[in-house]
């Protein structure tokens, strides 16, 4: 598609019921719309047509074996389109739906397998932002929506992402303004007794050990070892990688800011353009001739995970050769956060 793409901004709280509908013709109609989530912007299509899934590969120049999320907005779309739902399953959606976490459940016939790149379960979310509700409840139909960025860059926090990547290849974009996690969802399998965590999110490890216990991680997300397959086909991909080479300064704080400003400066002598990732709390003591990026509050690591992919952005944008990253605490959300950060750098870590 060649075409213009309508921008509609609404209201968070009290979305125009007019533009909702005009939204979800669009996909019923088989089109394709990006809106926010509480994560990230998706682009959504209609789950159960295979024509406007594929609009969406297209789109995006998504390799056709990575497994799209459905979207429901009412907990009774879920059971038409899985085989069974497992009593763990009952137990997180009464914990956590609507909310930032994905299952995945054995498909039924109905989901199409362009919809699951070839695989025979689901990955199923039901957000709890109000426009991405509406606009499901609209279209009446499961949406199928991956963030909506190009592959392999950022996913998009913001409308103006959005039209970033995809401003001609889409037909709506409805800006809701910045998203609230900034993260995208936690996936975890729960086909089997014990959950298994695919992608790290904004349910933490920690959340879903409290509601049902023992919680396992896919060995193969935080490893840069090649041979280890993710059980997520997406997780695989180099993901999230800004132009700019990213190279991450672990150990305590106080060495963290004295080796990056050693290397930075030393980096800037070589005519390199060099940033600091750094945060409220260290952005003062860092040599003021080197561009700083401040990516929240250490005592806030929410602000942190919001933040992540705008300044990602930030880097492409001003063309930057060469980023120094303070790292995170592994704990909580700050398992997401430093899965990404570990994925945009490369895995390029330095411990001081
Ligand atoms: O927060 C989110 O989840 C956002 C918003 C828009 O909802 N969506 C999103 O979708 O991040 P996407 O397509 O960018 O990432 C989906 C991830 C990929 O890593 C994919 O491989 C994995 O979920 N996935 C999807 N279906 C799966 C399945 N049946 N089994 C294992 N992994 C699956
Ligand atoms: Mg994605």
């Amino acid at each position: 598609m060649n075409n213009k793409t309508i921008l509609e901004q609404v209201d968070s709280e009290n979305p125009d019921d007019y533009i909702i509908n005009r939204a979800g013709n669009i996909l019923k109609n088989g089109g394709l719309v990006a809106f926010p989530t509480e994560t990230v912007y998706g682009l959504g299509a209609d789950g159960l047509n295979s024509n406007a899934v594929k609009k969406i590969y297209l789109a995006k120049g998504r390799p056709s074996d990575n497994p799209l999320i459905l979207h429901i907005s009412d907990i009774n779309q879920l059971d038409p389109l899985v085989k069974n739902i497992p009593l763990l399953a009952e137990k997180l959606i009464k914990t956590f739906w609507p909310g930032p976490l994905t299952m995945t459940f054995e498909k039924s016939y109905i989901v199409p397998a362009i919809t699951t790149g070839g695989l025979n379960t689901v990955a199923i979310r039901f957000p709890t932002n109000k426009i991405a509700q509406k606009i499901i409840t609209a279209a009446k139909t499961p949406i199928a929506a991956p963030s909506a960025n190009s592959s392999g860059k950022p996913s998009p926090t913001r409308a103006s992402h959005v039209k970033l990547d995809l401003d001609g290849k889409i037909d709506m974009i409805i800006d809701g303004g910045a998203t609230e996690f900034g993260l995208e969802s936690t996936v975890i399998d729960i086909t089997n007794d014990i959950p298994i965590i695919l992608r790290h999110g904004a349910i933490t490890k920690e959340m879903l050990e409290q509601a049902v216990g023992i919680v396992k991680v896919d060995k193969a997300i935080d490893n840069p070892n090649q041979t280890l397959i993710p059980k997520a086909p997406g997780m695989k991909y180099k993901h999230y990688s800004p132009k700019a080479q990213i190279i991450i300064i672990e150990g305590n704080l106080n060495s963290i800011v004295e080796n990056i400003n050693k290397f930075a400066l030393i980096s800037k002598k070589e005519g390199k353009k060099v940033g600091i990732m750094a945060t409220e709390q260290t952005k003062q003591l860092y040599d003021n001739s080197i561009d700083i990026f401040v990516v929240g509050n250490r005592d806030k690591p929410t602000t942190i995970a919001s933040n992540l992919f705008k300044v990602f952005r930030e880097f492409d944008f001003l063309d930057m050769d060469i980023i120094y990253a303070e790292s995170f605490s592994h704990n909580n959300i700050g398992a997401a956060i430093m899965n990404r950060l570990q994925k945009a750098a490369g895995y390029n870590i330095i411990k001081v």
